[in-house]
């Protein structure tokens, strides 16, 4: 990447704006901060509409491309990350039609990679029910995972159980282990041995997921891949520092919780009085 040199009377570099329908962005925007470490952040939080995993997806659809339109009004950023795989599976491709000036970096299932290591052939996709129905999904199993065999699993409740657990709250080794079961197939002298973590809230889940499985599998989270890509997208100016106490969170209610707002100074972030 072509480095460019700051010039101190240019405007402040315009900053990253991180999208998921709650706090599983986070996962990703951890990553994308080191990498990105001069630039500032805006968390977007669509926790008016989470769960995203159960709506109808016309009208999902609609809900995230207005948002955007009062989005990028409101914050000019420079770059938007899509940190949630239901959103970007259903309304990438709309996204980049409606707002063709901005770069959108998505987040989709991990099934290429998942393909390139499994050993044993057979791999699991924990989604939300809403990523597990896309035909978005479909086409990347057809087109680099058709020598495998793809179980999907859609997890009716593990991005609330995420939440849950992030802000605090406990959860149950039964309840967790009811969701991850499906993953894990054993076929012919063979198991599963890559389970893709195709939610961006399901990464904070991982250690419970490991200590619960019937046996060892790589649990794959694309989020540095995802803020590789970003970086490869964000000129890295010399010279340039992070806009001080700049990083801030949006939630779309308007009105997050105490637990809430506390994860939010943990990630670095403040909270924005209002919502978009
Ligand atoms: N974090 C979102 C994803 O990556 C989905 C959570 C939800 O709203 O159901 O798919």
């Amino acid at each position: 990447m072509t480095a460019i040199t700051l010039n101190p009377t240019q405007q402040t570099l315009r900053p990253v704006l991180v999208f998921d329908s709650g706090i599983g962005g986070l996962t990703v925007l951890r990553e994308a901060r080191v990498l990105m470490p001069e630039r500032g952040f805006i968390y977007i939080a669509d926790d008016a509409g989470f769960p995203y995993g159960g709506w109808e997806e016309d009208a999902l659809r609609a809900r995230i491309l207005a948002l955007f339109a009062q989005l990028l009004d409101t914050y000019q950023p420079e770059i938007c990350i899509i940190a949630c795989n239901t959103a970007f599976t259903l309304a990438g491709a709309d996204l980049r039609a409606k707002f063709p000036d901005m770069t959108f970096v998505g987040t989709v299932p991990a099934i290429k990679p998942a393909a390139e290591r499994t050993r044993s052939g057979l791999v699991s996709v924990l989604a939300t029910p809403g990523t597990v129905k896309r035909a978005y999904t479909r086409d990347l199993i057809q087109s680099f995972a058709s020598q495998c065999h793809v179980r999907l699993v859609g997890s009716e409740n593990l991005a609330r159980m995420a939440e849950a657990w992030i802000r605090g709250e406990p959860i149950s080794d039964d309840a967790v282990l009811a969701e991850i079961s499906p993953c894990f197939i054993e076929d012919q002298g063979k198991r599963t041995d890559i389970v893709v973590l195709a939610c961006t809230h399901y990464p904070f889940m991982v250690n419970i997921f490991r200590r619960l499985a019937p046996w060892p599998v790589d649990w794959l989270d694309p989020a540095e891949a995802i803020a590789r890509q970003a970086r490869r997208k964000v000129e890295l100016v010399q010279g340039a520092e992070h806009p001080d106490g700049f990083d801030f969170a949006v939630f779309t209610s308007g009105q997050p919780n105490f637990t809430t707002r506390r994860l939010m100074q943990g990630f670095g972030l403040k909270m924005s009085a209002s919502a978009p």
